[in-house]
């Protein structure tokens, strides 16, 4: 199979490594011959590494290279069988490569996209085909995540959503179906890990390091999400939350925080800058916290922070499902697979049980009295009918 990769930068690198390495023939393009040359040696230094570690051999790193074809031109990618677009994420700037692309492949291609914020129909749109456009949208690093968020517009028909669910599968991903709404699946629902936990922050409830405490030793998760935001970048997950903001027309579910605004403003933008929520050595290892240092922790208020952001996110995955964003069986695997969650929310709804879930959310929201923490109808309407997720 012939794969095109317009944009050999970050994403676009991990994806032709992802598509050579499953025995395609790819040809990476970019405008820029930085870009292109870096990406090469980002290989070079990347299939090195698997071999010191025993996972290939010299022969399988070969094979690798050699399927990568570095191009400077858009016509090289003429004879591609599906072209995935990985450059600036600007929708006037990729219509324009998508319209000169669609003169020169064939009429079968598949012209996707790996956006994460533009509507696949906007882009779309700017094809003669657009029935033969759709959404691919891989996770960072692309190589190591196993989920694909696969993005079917408005007018893709339905044998390019097939085929396009088949090569990502023979790629050996999990793919999980998602609607062309803001933030696909993972970027919508993982919203309150952040969002709830900076509001924690706000209320005087507890310092970043407690929090990033709590979700870790009671929840489980990998990484606090203050060091998870300064390990994305406090400007880009700003950015992303700004959007995602904005596309639900200021849902208040979605609200920026001011305190991660004035960070980003005042560049202490995570490690990339050696100062976020944490401070960091030239290593990147922090060395101390923003405003104050984090004491014992007492396991009440552990728990009770890590419910509260728990059963936002439960509570934003079960709408994600209302609303027919996903099915639970893909929207409990973006979250496990696209970001690391210990569990996926549905099942973790089941666990905590649904009538847990609501009083939860009807407590806040009797508290706040805000938008915000509207409980979700079908969360609801399950405590109601006694059901669950699985
Ligand atoms: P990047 O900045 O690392 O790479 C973009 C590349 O595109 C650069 O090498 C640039 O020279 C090239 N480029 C720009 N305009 C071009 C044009 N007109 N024709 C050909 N090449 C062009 O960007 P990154 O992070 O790889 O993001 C690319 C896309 O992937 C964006 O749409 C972004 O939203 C999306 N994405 C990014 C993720 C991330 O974590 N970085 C995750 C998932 C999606």
């Amino acid at each position: 199979m012939k794969i095109g990769i317009i944009g050999s930068g970050t994403m676009g690198s991990g994806i032709a490594q992802v598509a050579a390495t499953s025995g395609c023939n790819v040809k990476l393009y970019d405008t820029n011959q930085d870009a292109l040359d870096k990406a090469e040696r980002a290989l070079e230094k990347i299939l090195a590494r698997l071999i010191e570690k025993g996972r290939i051999d010299n022969d399988e790193k070969h094979r690798i290279q050699s399927n990568i074809t570095y191009v400077n031109s858009l016509k090289d990618l003429k004879d591609s069988d599906l072209t995935i677009e990985a450059i600036v994420e600007n929708l006037d700037i990729k219509k324009k490569v998508f319209s000169e692309l669609e003169g020169y492949v064939s009429q079968q291609c598949i012209i996707a996209s790996n956006t994460s914020s533009l509507s696949i129909a906007s882009i779309a749109a700017s094809l003669q085909r657009p029935e033969r456009c759709i959404g691919i949208h891989f996770f960072n690093p692309a190589p190591l995540m196993k989920l694909v968020e696969v993005i079917p517009a408005v007018q893709t028909s339905d044998s390019v959503l097939d085929e396009t669910v088949k090569i990502i599968s023979d790629w050996k991903k999990t793919v999980a179906i998602a609607k062309d709404t803001p933030g696909f699946i993972v970027n919508r629902v993982a919203r309150p890990f952040y969002g709830e936990s900076l509001r924690i922050y706000e209320e005087g409830i507890a310092d970043f390091a407690t929090i990033d405490w709590s979700l870790k030793t009671v929840g489980g998760f990998r990484m606090g999400p203050f060091e998870l935001m300064d390990f994305i970048g406090n400007d880009v997950n700003y950015t992303v939350t700004e959007t995602v903001f904005e596309a639900f027309y200021y849902d208040a579910r979605y609200k920026p925080s001011f305190t991660q605004k004035r960070l980003s403003e005042a560049g202490y933008l995570g490690r990339k800058s050696g100062k976020g929520y944490y401070q960091y050595d030239e290593s990147g290892k922090p060395i101390g916290v923003l405003n104050g240092t984090s004491s014992a922790v007492e396991k009440s208020l552990a728990e009770q922070i890590f419910d509260r952001v728990l059963v936002m996110l439960i509570n934003e995955a079960a709408d994600a499902l209302f609303l027919n964003i996903a099915s639970a069986e893909d929207i409990d695997n973006a979250m496990t697979k696209g970001v690391n969650y210990p569990k996926g929310l549905l099942a973790w709804a089941d666990e905590k049980g649904i009538d847990w879930c609501v009083d939860e959310m009807d407590k806040l929201y009797n508290e706040y009295h805000e938008d915000r923490y509207r409980c979700s109808p079908l969360l609801r309407r399950m405590k109601r009918q006694s059901k669950t997720f699985f």
